[in-house]
């Protein structure tokens, strides 16, 4: 095990931050370099037409890719880089796999919503991962502002756990024929919040739209509860989200599991680069 204090990238009151409000914001945290390498190799994994790539409701706009670290070695190279991997490591205090990793493009004028969801209930129910023991780890490709369908939040509300949630059934239009776990990575959510749940922790609590320029770097909880709006400006908002989990929590779904690009099987800790 990769000890944390090793590694710490972020410091113990981002930690504290984090632990408290289940998100914590780095803002230009990622290397330019970095940056601009994913930046550039953002077009050719869009272009991979296979069940990775999922579309908008119009059929022709891609909403997300999954894998990309698997598929690109640059995205994977980015993802060992300390800022991410070891970052989390930090948050989670143990080394870590890659769970899962996608981009989200939410293209400018037509990149769709995310409804209210939390992640996990995804995880321990099609994966089979007995904790919530994981981060994702967003990293803006491009500005992300008020205008372009930001990330939405209702901070402390991981410390809820699993919230009631009605399951939807059906599979999205364009996608019937498709098999099930596509209903969990379309505009319309499978496992749904309930609207006086998310009210009354709103109202507690609030919202919050953390924003930056590229290259910031958006850690959050698993549990919290987030959604984001449609993104109705001219300024794309493509971002990178990394989902490290602890190696010792592994999917354990070997009856009817996710995809690879979806669920990893692969447990092979990240071994963290310096830059
Ligand atoms: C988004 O990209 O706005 C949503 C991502 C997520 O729900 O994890
Ligand atoms: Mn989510």
């Amino acid at each position: 095990m990769q000890a944390a204090d090793q590694l710490s990238v972020l410091g113990a009151d981002a930690v504290t931050t984090y632990r408290r409000d289940g998100y914590f914001l780095a803002p230009g945290l990622l290397p330019a370099d970095d940056l601009a390498g994913l930046r550039a190799a953002v077009s050719g994994i869009l272009a991979d037409d296979s069940p990775r790539r999922i579309m908008e409701r119009d059929g022709t706009t891609v909403r997300s890719v999954y894998g990309p670290h698997q598929t690109d070695p640059g995205v994977a190279r980015v993802c060992e880089r300390r800022e991410l991997a070891g970052a989390a490591v930090e948050l989670l205090g143990e080394s870590v796999y890659i769970h899962q990793s996608k981009i989200n493009v939410k293209a400018a004028f037509v990149g769709d919503q995310w409804e209210w969801h939390q992640d996990y209930i995804y995880w321990l129910e099609d994966d089979g991962i007995r904790e919530p023991h994981l981060v994702n780890v967003a990293v803006f490709l491009d500005e992300v502002n008020e205008f372009n369908g930001p990330l939405t939040f209702v901070p402390g509300s991981h410390d809820e756990g699993v919230l009631a949630a009605t399951d939807k059934d059906g599979l999205p239009l364009g996608y019937e024929d498709a098999p099930e776990w596509v209903s969990t990575l379309t505009a319309d959510e499978k496992h749904r919040v309930r609207h006086e749940v998310i009210a009354e922790l709103a109202g507690n609590s609030g919202l919050v739209s953390p924003k930056g320029p590229a290259g910031s770097v958006l850690f959050f909880h698993p549990n919290i509860l987030h959604a984001s709006s449609p993104n109705i400006s001219p300024f794309g908002r493509t971002t990178l989200i990394v989902v490290y989990n602890r190696i010792s929590n592994p999917a354990t779904n070997t009856t009817n599991p996710r995809p690879e690009f979806l669920a990893a099987r692969d447990v092979t800790p990240v071994v963290i680069s310096q830059p």
